[in-house]
């Protein structure tokens, strides 16, 4: 089967902020992974664990969403501010019932940020919070010249205002953001926005409502509808469960069966139809493509690791996780026209995270290695390709610098895949080919075999007269750069 690339029309950017990550208050997904505070013996800078941040710097992480997730509708920022032993201790009612210290506030989140090179993205409280208090913590971030909140900052340390990228105005509002209709989130959200403060002139905050939960495409077209023309993004979730069953067992993330191979495989790959059905009812009311969709938060979810706090949603990532995340990034970028950010769920330690760690310990997961392998997307065009694919294929191409890219998936378990790429210019080499695979579907890395799912030469690519062609092992993820 042969795909031709239309490498000389001009494709859209696929923007780099697809690739970024999300942490909220949740389990081990901040607390003694990213954080572990100043006093810690595990190697750190300003309280910033130095391994996991060398190893997130390694795949540039362009954004975090912060603080949540359901976490940020019952998260008051002023508990996380000023000396640490004042700050308030709660409950976390949403992940284990277990105690925040608030050790990791809004002047840590951005020490982190500093530290990764990545951008800002705050959810705000409109669940429990007030219009009040998300206006005075946008002040007391972003604010420059002297007011309140700004000299509340200076008292608290930090003399300049920060650069604030996104700002979310309600997460799941649909759901454990407030059991919202979507008729009056919009008008919660026409609200709320009305009164963030937009200080920096220059860097206007882009603002990102909540959308619609996988399927409900009555809340986009509503919300599009009634709040359309006062956003920048509208955000979409979609988690891929192998069993699709939210209230019994979603599977397990190690010992799955093949048939939760493919149910994985298909269930990631319906991202596309999602993406596809909301953004045609975006077209509609924003047929000028002023509005992006923004997926900010996906990834698999299984049952947790058998004997770790239920609430904490620790999972383990195998082969299986790096096809699906294979699958749903080239579904991002085929669609880059309209999804400016995606974020999946979560950067360490949660659900299809790139980081496991255990006391000092730490293992980079086969999901980071796509990460990893994927960054030559960040940034470039878009490459079209009009041909077959096989069954069970899944790839993009994308050129940047006078390179171009082609990453492809193969979640086929029995078969390898032949494939051959030809381009307006024809190819004349490979500078750089690597595959991510293992021996078994469910191999993974532990904290004793830590290299079991790492990245390797790939030679099942050669060109002839021109053409790429191309030989996919099974269950293998694979990218080429070429000239
Ligand atoms: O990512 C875990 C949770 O999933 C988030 O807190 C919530 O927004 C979603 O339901």
């Amino acid at each position: 089967m042969s795909i031709e690339l239309l490498n000389q029309k001009k494709g859209p950017e696929i923007s780099k902020y697809i690739y970024g990550q999300f942490s909220e208050h949740l389990g081990h997904g901040i607390y003694g992974s990213l954080y572990v505070g100043k006093d810690s013996e595990i190697p750190n800078v300003n309280g910033m664990r130095s391994d996991v941040v060398d190893a997130l710097k390694e795949i540039h992480v362009p954004v975090l969403r912060w603080p949540g997730g359901l976490f940020a509708d019952t998260y008051h920022w002023r508990d996380g501010i000023g000396p640490k032993d004042t700050r308030k201790k709660i409950v976390n009612t949403n992940w284990g019932d277990i105690t925040e210290d608030n050790s990791f506030g809004t002047h840590e989140y951005f020490e982190l940020l500093r530290q990764l090179g990545a951008d800002a993205y705050i959810n705000a409280n409109i669940g429990s919070g007030t219009v009040q208090e998300m206006a005075e913590w946008v002040e007391y971030m972003t604010m420059a010249g002297e007011s309140p909140m700004s000299k509340l900052r200076q008292k608290n340390g930090r003399q300049d205002p920060w650069k604030l990228k996104f700002f979310g105005i309600g997460n799941e509002s649909w759901g454990g953001g407030g059991n919202m209709r979507p008729e009056y989130y919009s008008d919660v959200y026409r609200q709320y926005q009305t009164f963030l403060p937009q200080y920096d002139k220059d860097h206007p905050i882009y603002k990102v409502a909540c959308g619609p939960n996988q399927d409900d495409y009555n809340w986009t077209e509503t919300v599009m509808k009634y709040a359309g023309k006062y956003l920048d993004g509208i955000s979409l979730h979609y988690y891929t469960l192998p069993t699709g069953d939210w209230d019994h067992s979603k599977g397990d993330a190690v010992n799955f069966p093949e048939d939760q191979w493919v149910s994985t495989m298909t269930r990631a790959e319906h991202m596309d139809e999602l993406i596809t059905k909301h953004t045609t009812i975006m077209d509609h009311y924003d047929p000028d493509h002023k509005v992006d969709l923004i997926v900010d938060e996906w990834g698999t979810w299984y049952d947790v690791t058998k004997g770790t706090n239920p609430g904490f949603l620790q999972q383990q990532n195998t082969v299986r996780d790096a096809l699906a995340a294979a699958i749903t990034l080239n579904i991002f970028q085929k669609h880059a026209d309209r999804i400016y950010m995606a974020n999946i769920a979560q950067m360490v330690n949660v659900l299809q995270a790139m980081i496991l760690t255990k006391g000092d310990q730490m293992i980079k997961t086969p999901t980071y290695y796509v990460f990893d392998m994927y960054q030559k997307h960040m940034d470039a065009e878009l490459v079209e390709g009009i041909g077959e694919i096989p069954d069970n294929v899944t790839y993009t191409a994308s050129q940047k610098d006078g390179k171009l890219t082609i990453s492809l998936g193969n979640y086929d378990l029995a078969n390898e895949k032949a494939i051959d790429f030809t381009a307006s210019n024809p190819f004349r080499k490979i500078i750089d080919a690597t595959i991510l695979t293992g021996k078994e579907m469910n191999s993974h890395n532990t904290f004793t075999h830590p290299e079991e799912v790492v990245p390797q030469a790939f030679s099942g690519g050669s060109i002839q007269n021109g053409r790429l062609h191309v030989q996919l092992p099974t269950k293998s993820v694979v990218s080429i750069t070429l000239e």
